[in-house]
């Protein structure tokens, strides 16, 4: 149901409870989502964002109980992505002749996805719309995370609707970030942010410190998914300038596939290995078949080591660990030391898939990897405690 952001902004989307993949299977949602859209009732009428498509019908059936639909002024669309825009093909159904305000990009994303000719107004960056006490401001926020983002400032209250950034896929009720559970809320914000947002951290920095310029009060950051910021909304944007700075923990992590628990083993005596050096490292074991992949992407984010392990199956690598790679690859980490390990009975040739991997993402690789033949014996363990050593030493 919606609920009063504050005396003027009310909250119109859905919570969605059950979902537990988002962007097909790409994205693992635990703690489920929420589609925000907000009404703004100024001397003008505007709602900014809609809701994901299935929901499309609930949302509008739901947003008839709270105005008259033709009583909507403007749309703003801060970005075309489904989630944001899927009810717009019902919306304009009932007002087809409302204007949607949009970036250029968004026309683009949003014609290519619902194939209509809305009444669109192309925004740019410093664009203003008045709506009565207050001004919207419109700034462009270009692959964050898309070419057709946006962000839209209300001046008076000062409030931001970012959109995805400063996002969780993340439910609870109520949804503002002073009444949740603040470890759940981190958790999902650097989830979202390691596994979204970190390819593009350099604009991350640049488009806060571009906003920041504009000298604009920021009282309330009200994002298009998870809670809304109101109490020390700052406090998000600061993580995210750390995030965005190659951001490491004390934290090194091994991720491994493993047929017969020999390459397990060999990530066991590794992480010993590491842990005789850095003794006061935080040091986690993933295996990369039973383990989400998104979790394990975020524990990637927060190390500043991860080791990479896979058996050789058919010349080539487990299925787990090649996914992990190709995922990891995109993300672009800055900030981290790689090594490849794994067991193998014939070839072998899985750790040189590894490296040749992480060294075509550009990722740091310190050394040329271990591995080792059938189930290691004692004599192969110490081998592996001594690499775990030996990298720990490298990377100090
Ligand atoms: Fe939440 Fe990029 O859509």
């Amino acid at each position: 149901m919606s609920f009063k952001v504050n005396y003027k902004v009310t909250w119109v989307g859905i919570k969605d409870w059950e979902l537990r993949d988002f962007h097909g299977d790409e994205y693992s949602t635990h703690r489920g989502t929420t589609y925000n859209s907000y009404l703004i009732r100024d001397e003008k009428t505007v709602l900014i964002d809609t809701v994901w498509m299935p929901f499309a019908k609930e949302y509008i059936e739901r947003l008839k109980k709270e105005i008259d639909l033709d009583e909507i002024d403007y749309i703003i669309a801060n970005h075309g992505e489904i989630d944001h825009s899927g009810a717009l093909v019902e919306l304009m159904r009932e007002i087809p002749n409302t204007p949607i305000y949009c970036t250029k990009a968004a026309i683009n994303s949003i014609k290519g996805h619902y194939h209509q000719d809305w009444n669109f107004v192309e925004v740019k960056t410093g664009d203003e719309l008045n709506i009565g006490k207050s001004k919207l401001v419109f700034i462009e926020a270009k692959m964050l995370h898309w070419p057709d983002s946006m962000f839209t400032y209300m001046t008076k209250d000062n409030m931001l609707f970012s959109n995805d950034a400063f996002g969780q896929h993340y439910v609870s009720d109520p949804m503002f970030n002073d009444l949740v559970n603040e470890e759940e809320l981190y958790q999902e914000a650097i989830k979202y942010y390691a596994n979204i947002l970190t390819p593009f951290s350099p604009l991350v920095t640049r488009k806060i410190k571009e906003v920041l310029d504009f000298k604009l009060p920021v009282d309330m950051i009200c994002t298009s998914h998870g809670v809304i910021w109101r109490d020390n909304p700052v406090q998000i944007i600061e993580k995210y300038l750390e995030w965005a700075d190659g951001y490491q923990e004390n934290q090194i992590t091994l991720i491994y596939d493993s047929m017969w628990h020999g390459t397990r083993r060999m990530a066991e005596a590794i992480a010993e290995g590491i842990k005789d050096v850095e003794k006061d490292t935080r040091i986690k074991l993933f295996n990369g078949a039973k383990t989400d992949k998104n979790d394990i992407l975020t524990e990637v984010f927060k190390s500043k080591a991860v080791l990479i392990g896979s058996s050789t199956v058919n010349n080539g690598l487990l299925y787990s660990i090649s996914g992990l790679l190709e995922m990891m690859k995109g993300m672009k980490y800055k900030n981290k030391k790689f090594a490849a390990f794994g067991s193998y009975g014939w070839s072998g040739e899985g750790i040189k898939i590894i490296n040749d991997e992480l060294k075509d993402a550009k990722y740091d690789v310190v050394n040329e990897g271990i591995r080792e033949l059938w189930n290691p014996d004692d004599v192969q363990i110490e081998r592996c405690k001594n690499f775990g050593k030996d990298f720990a030493e490298k990377i100090k």
